[in-house]
C-alpha cells in the first residue's frame, strides 16, 4: 500500500516537522564530504517553503549516545543548508528546550529552522513517548524523510507520528518508488549484484532476492566462503568457515528456484591487504595459501558484463572489492561502467556501492542510488521499515 505524501495533506500556514538523514560524513576540519543526503532532502524543504509552511528540520548526526557532544552538532548540515537553500535555515541550541520552543514560536510562513541532534537526547533511541510528545508539540504535521534511518524505530523516525498526522517526503517517496519496483515488480531479466566482506551480513538479502531475481551474481569478500563451499582453495581470503552449510544451502536455493547463481571465474589476489601490496590474477581453482582475493579478475569481468548487458532491471548492493584501494578498485568500477551504459533499470543500494559508483564518477549514469545504507539492505531484505510503517496510507 502506497503512503500518503506532503501532497495529500494542506501545508500552507502549517508547522511542519520534517525529519531527515542529515548523517552526512566529515573530514576531520568538520567539513561535510558527501551532500548527497542533503541534496536528497531539498524537493521535500523546497516543496514546503514555497508552499508557506513553517518548515522544522530534525536529524541525527553519529552516534552521540545521548549526551551533547560539539563534534556531533548539526551546525556545518545548517551552513550546507543555508547555501544549498538560499535562504538563513537558523539552528536551535536544543531539541525540545527553550531555544527550539523561542525559535519555532516565532516563525514565518516560508521560514526553516533546523533542531540541533535528535540523539544529544537518550529518549530519542530509545523511542521514549514523552520526547515523542514533546517533538510533536513543537509542530502540527510530521513529515518522514529520513530514508537512511527508516529501519530505526526511533522517537522522532516513528513515536512522533502517533502524535501527528504523519506522511512521508518526496526522497522517501521516491526510494520506495525505485527500490520497491525494482523489487516486487521489475522489467526482466532481473540481475542482482551482490558484494562486500561477509555472507553473513548479507543472508537475509540474498534469501529474499533468490525469490525475485533471474540471476545473482556474487562478488567482493563473500565470494570466498561460497567458493570454499564449493570444495575450493581460498588461500589467505577473508573467509567465514561456520557459514559454508549455509553457503552451500543458498546455493541449493538458486537450483531449485532456477536463478542464475554466479561466481567469479578469476580473481585479483594480494600478498596483503595492502594498497601497494604485490598482486596477481588467477583463476580460481588456484588461489594459493599466502595470498588473498582482493578483486575479480578480468575473466570475471567479462563473464558478468555479458549477463549484464542482457539484463532490464539491475540491483546493485556491496562492492566487488577493496575498492578503497585503486588497485584492486578495477573489478568494481568495470562492472559500474557497464551498468552506466546499459538500457535497464539500475538501482545502487546505499553505502558503500553509492561511494563506488560516486567515486568512479558514474552515479548520474545510474537509475537511482539509495541514500540509505542499513535502510536499503533492511529493505532488500524485504523487512518492514518502522519509518515508513507509520505514515499514513493513501
Ligand atoms: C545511516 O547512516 O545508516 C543512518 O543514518 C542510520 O545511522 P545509525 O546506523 O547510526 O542508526
Amino acid at each position: 500500500m502506497s503512503k500518503k505524501t506532503v501532497r495529500d495533506i494542506n501545508v500552507t500556514g502549517k508547522k511542519v516537522l520534517v525529519r531527515c538523514d542529515f548523517n552526512v560524513p566529515q573530514d576531520e576540519n568538520g567539513n561535510i564530504t558527501d551532500t548527497r543526503r542533503i541534496v536528497g532532502a531539498l524537493p521535500t524543504i523546497k516543496y514546503l517553503i514555497e508552499n508557506n509552511a513553517k518548515v522544522i528540520l530534525c536529524s541525527h548526526l553519529g552516534r552521540p549516545k545521548g549526551e551533547v557532544k560539539k563534534e556531533f552538532s548539526l551546525a556545518p548540515v545548517q551552513k550546507e543548508l543555508s547555501k544549498q537553500l538560499g535562504i538563513e535555515v537558523k539552528l536551535a541550541d536544543d531539541i525540545v528546550g527553550e531555544s527550539a520552543k523561542t525559535l519555532t514560536n516565532n516563525m514565518k510562513d516560508g521560514e526553516v529552522v533546523l533542531l540541533e541532534n535528535v540523539r544529544f537526547d537518550k529518549r530519542e533511541e530509545q523511542n521514549d513517548p514523552e520526547f515523542s510528545k514533546e517533538l510533536a508539540s513543537l509542530a502540527e504535521i510530521y513529515v518522514n524523510d529520513a530514508f537512511g534511518t527508516a529501519h530505526r524505530a526511533h522517537s522522532s523516525t516513528a513515536g512522533v507520528a502517533d502524535y501527528l498526522p504523519a506522511v512521508s517526503g518526496f526522497l522517501i517517496e521516491k526510494e520506495i518508488k525505485f527500490l520497491g519496483d525494482a523489487l516486487n515488480n521489475p522489467e526482466r531479466p532481473f540481475v542482482a549484484i551482490l558484494g562486500g566482506k561477509k555472507v553473513s551480513d548479507k543472508i537475509s538479502v540474498i534469501n529474499n532476492l533468490l525469490e525475485k531475481v533471474d540471476t545473482l551474481i556474487i562478488g567482493g569478500g563473500m565470494s570466498y566462503t561460497f567458493l570454499k563451499a564449493k570444495g575450493l582453495s581460498v588461500g589467505n581470503s577473508i573467509c567465514e568457515d561456520d557459514k559454508i552449510d549455509l553457503a552451500k544451502e543458498l546455493m541449493q536455493k538458486a537450483k531449485d528456484r532456477n536463478v542464475e547463481f554466479l561466481l567469479p571465474v578469476d580473481v585479483t589476489l594480494g600478498k596483503e591487504y595492502d594498497k601497494d601490496t604485490e598482486s596477481k590474477i588467477v583463476k580460481v581453482d588456484q588461489i594459493e595459501d599466502g595470498w588473498e582475493g582482493l578483486d575479480i579478475g578480468t575473466e570475471t569481468v567479462k563473464k558478468y558484463s555479458e549477463v549484464l548487458r542482457t539484463a532490464k532491471t539491475v540491483m546493485w548492493n556491496g562492492p566487488l572489492g577493496v575498492f578503497e584501494f585503486d588497485k584492486f578498485a578495477k573489478g568494481t568500477n568495470a562492472i559500474a561502467k557497464v551498468l552506466g551504459e546499459l538500457d535497464a533499470t539500475t538501482v545502487i543500494g546505499g553505502g558503500d556501492s553509492a561511494a563506488a559508483v560516486e567515486k568512479a564518477g558514474l552515479a548520474d549514469k545510474m537509475t537511482h542510488i539509495s541514500t540509505g545504507g542499513g535502510a536499503s539492505l533492511e529493505y532488500l531484505e524485504g523487512k518492514i521499515l518502522p519509518g515508513i510503517a507509520c505514515l499514513q496510507d493513501k
